[in-house]
């Protein structure tokens, strides 16, 4: 039997040779067949620090799954995490500081990228491209050009990708989808969403130090322009630095408003983004994203608000939440229940809880869409594309100090300022992928 990993490398030797070229192997379509479930998968993740680990972790759970490679920049991580790998599933994975030596291994079938945002784009081409499934954290990239290119790559190289937004595998989330879809709630003509979180805002400035050992900066910032290093602007801290991430607003962002959408069966672009923002609360701290931010989304039969701030409090005592207004009733839900409070007699009151684990039943549709070659997984990458998009455009419009449309068609908002905001520009030598 030919298995998918021989017929792979054997049409990737062949290529090489330039014995056959197929249409569909020149547009790197690696139309492989699917996996038999004894067949092993041979997985390698790419930034090892935090949610790449939670990845990796949930994913060894799973039957025939080798961790092979580890990829970190940071010597410290790399090697406290392969200690931790060899302790958790027997075997030393090989370690790599640079993500292209793992991504030329053949014996490798899939890799997770936990990596800050800005890396995403990068990665998740050049994996598609070496014929590599991916499992990328949210959001999948740092800005609107990238999402398209990403988007434009998965297409060409047919890869399975799943994008870590796993509220998508969650029980929970889908009730409540169920329940909007029903129409009991009437006519919904708002909805809300919020996330007020303290760690986002509350960041004492703190002066640049010299690069700690171990760690290997330059490959850390990537495509980011050239900055000293400075330990609040580094693991984790980084979400709060346009250079390598969006705030609230893309961190919890593309989490919330991917519920919003799903429940308002959104597909497109909002007609106008209208947003205010500004480090209000913490004026003299460090972050440079917004510790408070409003943003309007309108389309044409109802309006999605966002809000976030540091204080840690919201409507419902939820902190953070989705709020669907419609005519009969409230739908209200996070990760920990939904409910549905009724407008008069209209309808009952509903509660629910989690009834799955939503992050490891993400990573199973994970798996098996890479043994059953299916590429409409969970979280596919036009999902994780539209939610990260919303999100950008919400802190593009709050920047410029002037309310937006996106052109999706011509890539543009019409306006110079949000306009430069949409495509990066990479540090040398660093090049975006271009379909
Ligand atoms: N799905 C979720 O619920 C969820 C939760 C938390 C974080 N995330 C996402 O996961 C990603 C990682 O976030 P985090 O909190 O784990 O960040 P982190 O800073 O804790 O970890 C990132 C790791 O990537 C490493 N790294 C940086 N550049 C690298 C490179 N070029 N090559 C290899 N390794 C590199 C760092 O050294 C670090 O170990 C982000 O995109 C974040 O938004 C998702």
């Amino acid at each position: 039997m030919i298995t998918r990993r021989k017929f792979i490398k054997q049409s990737a030797s062949a290529l090489a040779t330039g014995l056959i070229v197929p249409q569909a192997l020149r547009a790197g379509n690696f139309l492989a067949p699917s996996m038999a479930p004894s067949d092993q998968i041979n997985v390698a993740l790419i930034g090892c620090k935090s949610m790449g680990w939670a990845d990796l972790s949930d994913i060894m759970n799973h039957k025939g799954l080798n961790c092979v490679a580890l990829c970190d920049v940071d010597q410290n991580i790399l090697q406290n995490r392969a200690a931790d790998a060899e302790k958790a599933w027997g075997r030393k994975p090989e370690l790599y500081t640079d993500y292209r030596k793992v991504l030329e291994r053949k014996d490798i079938d899939a890799v997770i990228i936990g990596t800050p945002d800005h890396w995403h784009c990068l990665m998740m081409t050049d994996a598609c491209a070496a014929g590599k499934d991916v499992y990328v954290e949210k959001p999948i990239a740092n800005t609107i050009a990238e999402c398209d290119a990403m988007t434009a790559a998965v297409q060409r190289y047919s890869r399975v990708i799943q994008v870590g937004q796993q509220q998508r595998s969650s029980e929970l989330w889908r009730s409540m989808k169920q329940y909007v879809d029903s129409g009991q709630l009437g006519k919904i003509a708002r909805v809300n969403i919020w996330a007020n979180f303290a760690y986002a805002a509350i960041l004492p400035r703190v002066a640049d130090k010299p690069v700690p050992q171990g760690v290997d900066y330059d490959m850390w910032l990537g495509p980011a322009p050239q900055r000293p290093f400075n330990e609040k602007r580094f693991h984790g801290l980084w979400r709060m630095f346009w250079d390598y991430g969006g705030g609230l607003m893309t961190d919890w962002g593309v989490h919330l408003l991917d519920m919003g959408l799903w429940g308002m069966n959104v597909k497109g672009m909002p007609r106008r983004v209208v947003a205010l923002g500004g480090n209000l609360a913490y004026p003299n701290n460090f972050s440079e994203t917004f510790d408070t931010l409003k943003v309007l989304y309108e389309f044409p039969d109802f309006i999605m608000q966002w809000s976030n701030s540091a204080l840690q409090s919201g409507p419902y005592d939820r902190n953070y939440g989705v709020e669907f207004k419609g005519q009969n009733g409230t739908l209200v839900a996070n990760r920990e229940s939904w409910e549905v409070i009724p407008n008069g007699n209209k309808l009952e009151a509903v509660k629910k809880t989690p009834t799955n684990n939503e992050h490891y039943d993400h990573t199973t549709n994970f798996i098996e869409s890479i043994r059953n070659r299916n590429l409409a997984t969970a979280c596919p990458i036009t999902n994780g594309s539209i939610c990260a998009k919303y999100a950008h455009m919400g802190n593009i419009a709050a920047r410029p100090k002037e309310s937006l449309t996106y052109d999706e068609a011509h890539q543009t908002f019409h306006n110079k300022q949000a306009d430069k905001l949409i495509t990066p520009t990479y540090r040398k030598p660093w090049k975006m992928y271009k379909d």
